[in-house]
């Protein structure tokens, strides 16, 4: 199985407090992972840092077959065009309508006529489930489980490889978190791209999730599926499935 993400022996500290103590695990392609754990256990930071977004004291990763230790400011740069990240609040930009902000990274990266970035955007909108009416919206006309699909629309316009999502579907009630789900699982299955999900939802653990770690006192102390957690003899962890 080719790996798209290894982490090996990641030590994070914010000044003396010690976040993760020595973590490894890997991500392989096509796979739905899960970050877990408990608020503030250092699922956020972690995925930063899968994301170049924040520093880890010692270790290595590597994203796609480059080591994010010393990289390259040039190879750092093609490297984000390879991913896409929909955090917790992905505002979209109010003034912009839903087709505007969907074709923003279009714009940005490519040099792509103008036409073509918008036929482009509308086919992203329809994989996500939307109209081609909801295009000229504004997000402040939109449900909250509308706009996570045009943040989703939005990431998926340049084509990733990686797609990161850090609690997608918080703030969602239970059928739209649960539909966002089905669609996150549609998308893999016809892209084929891998996706990484900090999430403490248990519906999302249970139906997206093809394999997941766990993060408790710094370290990991699960790395496996579903059905291997449950029947695990690690109380902590049915109590935190339980629980959540
Ligand atoms: N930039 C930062 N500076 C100092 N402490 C931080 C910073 N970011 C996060 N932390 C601390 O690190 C811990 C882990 O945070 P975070 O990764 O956001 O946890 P989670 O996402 O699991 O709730 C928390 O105690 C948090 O307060
Ligand atoms: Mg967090």
């Amino acid at each position: 199985m080719t790996k798209v993400i290894n982490v090996e022996n990641i030590i994070t500290k914010f000044g003396n407090t010690l976040i993760h103590d020595d973590l490894s695990f890997s991500i392989h392609k096509g796979e739905i992972f899960g970050i877990l754990g408990g608020s503030g256990a250092g699922k956020s930071t972690l995925l930063r840092q899968l994301i170049m977004l924040q520093k880890f004291q010692s270790g290595n990763i590597e994203v796609l077959g480059e080591s994010l230790r010393g990289i390259s400011h040039k190879s750092a740069h093609k490297l984000r065009q390879k991913w896409a990240v929909l955090f917790q609040f992905g505002a979209l930009y109010s003034s912009l309508t839903v087709l505007e902000n969907i074709c923003l990274p279009l714009l940005e990266y490519t040099e792509l006529p103008k036409g073509l970035i918008e036929n482009m955007a509308m086919t992203k909108l329809s994989m996500v489930g939307l109209s081609s009416e909801s295009a000229y919206l504004y997000p402040s006309e939109l449900s909250g489980g509308m706009k996570k699909r045009v943040g989703l629309a939005r990431a998926l316009a340049l084509d990733p490889e990686l797609l990161f999502l850090d609690e997608p579907t918080s703030g969602l009630d239970p059928s739209s978190a649960e539909a966002f789900d089905k669609l996150i699982v549609e998308l893999r299955d016809m892209l084929g791209f891998s996706v990484i999900i900090v999430t403490h939802d248990l519906d999302t653990i249970k139906s997206a999730l093809d394999r997941f770690i766990v993060l408790q006192n710094k370290k990991i102390c699960f790395d496996g599926n579903y059905e291997t957690a449950i029947n695990s003899d690690l109380t902590f962890l049915k109590e935190f499935l339980k629980a959540n």
